[in-house]
């Protein structure tokens, strides 16, 4: 007995897995093991035998199987400490650095102009960049002989050779979405519609695509001084200080008065001011609808009446944030983009002021 509880103490204490262990438990202990072999000679033995060699037999097993267990404890905590040293995580490292892109200002405006105007009840309306000559130009009030067509300096499309239709145009402003919307939606509205329009003129100040924002009011009661009321709130709000506006009579074929709009402002050192100063920057056109386009939208213009205008987007960028060229806007310059560009958390909102 002393010799088989010396082998296996041994043979256990050396045990590198779990796999040997258990193998050891069989030899010694499982059914066929050598120590219950031992207890099964048992029954042979005399029974002054068997009461001297049972107890003891019985501590070996015992003793035996807690040398097991404890083997097999030591074992699995052994295996856990490898894991959590190998596994082991360092959850405060910084993260990697990620490139981030910005919010091109034009749509940081354009979400300014939109927010500020929606507080004054004013949907968005979209319509297409290219569009037919009717919604650009005959809907407007331009026929196909008015000087207005040749100046705005249009895009065409091609026609396939024979196809006698009058090609579609590129945009030339947003002001085909007023006719769009009153056909579908009728009157009363209050929309305003941001979005690309495009002319063929190229320098300091114009590029050949570029964006502008049309708003549209219409209902049984709206006058010149509602558009005034609403384009002087929009200033005041968007330039975050008081910006006296200035009416100049002006002629567009799809409004009747029109009028020019300027905004007040100052130049220091070769950049503008606005909102204080005595000189006057045009930003917009506008004016009441002609009753000729609330016609072609399907409106009765016995019943309603409406005004319209259309502003430069990028002009107002340039204007609020100080950014000298035109064209760089459009240059993808990534530069220019880290320089003039919003967080993409910078969302403009109206409580916090924009
Ligand atoms: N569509 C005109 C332009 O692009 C602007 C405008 C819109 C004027 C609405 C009057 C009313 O110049």
């Amino acid at each position: 007995m002393d010799d088989l509880r010396e082998k296996y103490v041994s043979l256990i204490a050396a045990a590198a897995d779990e796999t040997t262990l258990e193998d050891l438990r069989v030899q010694a202990v499982g059914k066929k093991g050598e120590i219950s072999l031992q207890m099964r000679s048992l029954g042979k033995m005399s029974a002054e035998e068997r009461q001297l060699a049972g107890p003891k037999l019985n501590a070996l097993k015992d003793e035996i199987n807690s040398a097991l267990a404890a083997k097999k404890t030591a074992l699995g905590d052994a295996a856990l400490d490898e894991r959590l040293r190998g596994e082991w995580l360092d959850v405060t490292l910084p993260a990697r650095q990620r490139a981030m892109g910005s919010i091109h200002p034009i749509s940081q405006v354009t979400e300014e102009v939109t927010a500020i105007l929606a507080d004054l009840g004013f949907s968005v309306a979209e319509g297409p960049q290219i569009e037919s000559d009717w919604y650009n130009f005959d809907a407007l009030n331009i026929p196909g002989h008015h000087p207005a067509r040749a100046e705005m300096d249009t895009f065409y499309t091609h026609r396939a050779e024979g196809d006698e239709r009058p090609p579609h145009v590129l945009r030339t402003h947003t002001s085909p979405v007023q006719i769009r919307h009153m056909e579908a939606h009728g009157a009363p509205c209050r929309i305003i519609c941001p979005g690309r329009v495009y002319r063929a003129d190229y320098d300091q100040t114009h590029t050949p695509m570029f964006n502008q924002v049309e708003g549209l009011a219409i209902d049984k009661d709206i006058s010149m001084a509602n558009l005034k009321w609403t384009l002087e709130e929009f200033f005041t709000a968007f330039f975050g200080t008081n910006v006296k506006t200035r009416f100049r009579a002006s002629h567009f074929p799809f409004t009747e008065p029109s009028a020019e709009v300027d905004i007040q402002c100052q130049w220091k050192d070769g950049s503008v001011v606005v909102g204080e100063g005595d000189d006057w920057l045009e930003v917009l056109g506008s004016g009441m609808v002609h009753p000729k386009v609330l016609q072609a939208g399907g409106i009765d213009p016995a019943e309603w009446q409406g005004f319209a205008f259309g502003m430069g987007i990028d002009r107002m960028a340039m204007l609020k944030y100080g950014i000298p060229d035109l064209r760089a806007f459009f240059d993808s310059d990534l530069r220019w983009l880290r320089h003039y560009g919003f967080a993409s958390l910078d969302q403009p909102n109206l409580a916090a002021g924009l």
